[in-house]
């Protein structure tokens, strides 16, 4: 099927989210977050998010429905995020995709969430998808990874060996006494900040033995160390100066591992490829080294439903075999499985 219309389910964390497309074509997103109910938590309960999806999934699907202007009986195919995640979250998704698949006899995808993330670039634009590096850093994962093909063809070259991060980012922004989600207030105060204030460590970069994996605790110590030297210092600065040291390592790895596999093409993606300075300076030095950059828009880099929606419908169309009723969830999985048998 070349144009299928494709529903895709993502309820791995926080996010209640339903994404609709045809072909490569985004028609509807639709995202219900419980991020403010964990907010005063410092970090997402997996209760109270499984809690939140339950109460929400029936109307963002109907909400989902009407943005894309077409019914139910009209999907080809359902796709949902069938890991890595919080177990009791992704059962929410996984047994009402389940639901809609049986009752509409139609075919069910369980998808990678990692891979989910890369796959939306293939959205809303008629480039030709072609081998890459792909730089996957969100609150779970941070990994460098060289991509023949979105559904079928992941190789991993390297990951954290610590924090991710978007982790890193959250549990610095908690020692700043920075709002929650971290990232974004980081990105946020950093504008207001000198990058150059303090010269952070820059973790693994001159180990040959893990040339793209990173490291990301030896910052979040030097950091805390320099806080309790500096009480005075000026946030802004702190925040500004760690986001350059992990942006910095990112991008000095991702490139370099572009160069040693002669890939033209880097794609970032996941919830931190949304922060204002990874973007600005991964254009530069993308422009300098010669190599095309692609990165989402950044509402499309955290956490939603058309990134699940565009994974399946790659995989429908290259006639990838759909899951088996009953597939099961699971929290830990690697990149090593990009859909569900
Ligand atoms: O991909 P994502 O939405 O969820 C996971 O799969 O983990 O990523 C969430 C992570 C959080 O750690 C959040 O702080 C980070 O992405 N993040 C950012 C920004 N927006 C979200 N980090 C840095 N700058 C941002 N603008
Ligand atoms: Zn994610």
């Amino acid at each position: 099927m070349s144009q299928p219309l494709v529903l895709g389910i993502e309820t791995s964390c926080d996010e209640t989210a339903i994404g609709i497309v045809r072909g490569r074509t985004l028609l509807a997103n639709v995202i219900s977050s419980s991020v403010e109910e964990h907010a005063r938590f410092g970090g997402v309960v997996p209760e109270i998010a499984s809690r939140a999806h339950l109460e929400s999934i029936h109307s963002v699907l109907t909400r989902a429905l009407e943005e894309a202007k077409v019914s139910l009986n009209d999907i080809d195919a359902f796709g949902v995020t069938a890991g890595p995640g919080l177990i009791g979250a992704l059962l929410v998704g996984v047994s009402s995709a389940s639901g809609l698949s049986l009752a509409l006899d139609k075919p069910l995808y369980g998808v990678n969430h990692l891979s989910a993330h890369l796959a939306v670039d293939s959205l809303n634009s008629d480039h030709t998808l072609k081998p890459a590096i792909g730089l996957l850093v969100s609150g779970g994962h941070s990994s460098i990874l060289k991509v023949g093909d979105f559904s079928s063809d992941v190789e991993v070259l390297g990951s954290t060996m610590d924090d991710a991060a978007g982790e890193a980012f959250d549990k610095i922004a908690r020692i700043l006494k920075l709002d929650f989600p971290g990232g974004p207030a980081i990105d946020k105060i950093a504008k207001d900040g000198d990058c150059t204030a303090i010269e952070f460590p820059r973790g693994l970069t001159n180990d040959p033995g893990h040339l793209y994996d990173f490291s990301f605790s030896g910052l979040k110590t030097a950091v805390s160390r320099f806080l309790q030297k500096t009480p005075d210092a000026k946030v802004a600065d702190v925040a500004a100066s760690f986001q350059e040291a992990v942006v910095d390592v990112l991008l000095t790895k991702a490139l370099a591992a572009a160069k040693f596999h002669g890939l033209e093409n880097l794609i970032i993606a996941g919830g931190v490829a949304a922060n204002s300075r990874l973007r600005a300076l991964a254009l530069a030095r993308c422009q300098a080294a010669g190599i095309s950059l692609r990165i989402p828009p950044a509402a499309l880099c955290t956490d939603n439903g058309a990134m699940v929606a565009a994974l399946t419908s790659l995989a429908v169309s290259s006639g990838a075999p759909a899951s088996s009723l009953g597939l099961a969830a699971e929290s830990s999985t690697g990149l090593d499985r990009v859909l569900w048998a």
